[in-house]
């Protein structure tokens, strides 16, 4: 947790066609987490919290802009070998069942992971599975369970396993815990977290759970229609926010101490979202659901700008609440 070694830097554009006009699924957007440290991304469903995950690993590449990992650089035009990158960063998805191949027991999905990086010498490989398997706290009987066999939870444990397997230092979990049961997301955001500790891991965590992003991140990142509108350590961003559209996100949050959110009356947040990230409006994208929207707000598009130190918001309200002159 000491080092301060900039891991992972993400300034890239990717636009989605899909035969329709390109949607900005996430645009102009520069982040950045440091070593052993967790990033949370949250936003609305829709707001390209996956598109920054799947760019983060290769699954998409950028329209424009670069991303960096440790040193090494990803873009649309260079980037390292699959296996390379797979070295560098690892994603956990929503769905372990996705992640896991269901012709492969737990034990050979690990032993494949193992063979292709050459992680092991001949014969460790049984071993180190059983290894991994304990650090996700699945028993040894596991091993020779298929996908098919096992519970939401237990996937989860052997696709996180199989992600560690990898010893790369980063990993998106892209909402590992929200189709699980509720009585075993807890567990698995446990796991996960304990795990960071032991092994130094860096996490960038999305999802629409702003009380689990608020608990286990450092840095947070709030997204509305592929555009990152504010940034910042986790706290202040949550507590302290000025841009009504975090205030709205947050407000949604039930929690005990109601000090944290009093008083906020602006629900646009849980209300069905109309906009759209292919056609976009001039002037703030979040100005037809802001209550507390001026006349400037229809007009120019808000730049990021830093409010407080470390602390970023693309809002003209919340600028001039700052006494911050509104950058357009
Ligand atoms: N392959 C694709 N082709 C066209 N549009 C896409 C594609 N993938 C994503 N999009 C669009 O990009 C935008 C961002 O999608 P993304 O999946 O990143 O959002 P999200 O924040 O992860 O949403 P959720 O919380 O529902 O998972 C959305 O408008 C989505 O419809
Ligand atoms: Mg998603």
């Amino acid at each position: 947790m000491a080092s301060t070694k900039r891991r992972v830097a993400v300034k890239a554009s990717a636009r989605m066609y899909g035969g329709q006009p390109p949607v900005r699924a996430f645009e102009r957007a520069c982040i950045r987490l440091e070593t052993g440290r967790t990033l949370g991304i949250v936003g609305e469903s829709g707001c390209g919290k996956s598109t920054l995950a799947r760019l983060l690993v290769g699954l998409e590449a950028p329209t424009s802009g670069t991303i960096a990992i440790a040193g090494v650089m990803l873009g649309s035009r260079r980037s390292p070998p699959p296996l390379e990158l797979a070295r560098l960063v690892q994603l956990v998805f929503q769905d372990p069942y996705s992640s896991l191949n269901p012709r492969l027991s737990v034990e050979q999905a690990l032993t494949e992971v193992l063979k292709v990086h050459r992680l092991v010498g001949r014969g460790g490989c049984r071993g180190r599975a059983l290894e991994l398997l304990e650090m996700v706290a699945l028993p040894e009987r596991f091993a020779a369970r298929y996908p098919h066999e096992l519970f939401g939870g237990q996937a989860q444990r052997a696709a996180f396993a199989r992600a560690v397997a990898v010893q790369s230092k980063v990993i998106g979990l892209d909402e590992p815990a929200s189709a699980l049961a509720v009585s075993v997301r807890a567990e698995i955001m446990y796991l996960v977290v304990g795990l960071q500790a032991v092994l130094g891991l860096s996490y960038v965590f999305v999802s629409q759970d702003l009380a689990m992003v608020m608990h286990i991140s450092d840095q947070i990142v709030v997204m509305y229609l592929g555009r990152v509108v504010e940034q910042g350590p986790c706290l202040p961003v949550l507590d302290q926010s000025l841009p009504p559209y975090t205030r709205a996100l947050a407000s949604a949050v039930p929690v005990a101490d109601t000090a944290m959110t009093g008083g906020l009356q602006d629900s646009a947040a849980s209300s069905r979202s109309t906009a759209s990230a292919s056609v976009l409006a001039p002037g703030c994208p979040y100005q037809p659901r802001c209550s507390l929207a001026e006349e400037i707000c229809s007009n120019e598009h808000p730049a990021l700008q830093y409010l407080r130190p470390e602390h970023a918001a693309a809002c003209q309200v919340a600028a001039r609440q700052a006494g911050v002159t509104p950058e357009p």
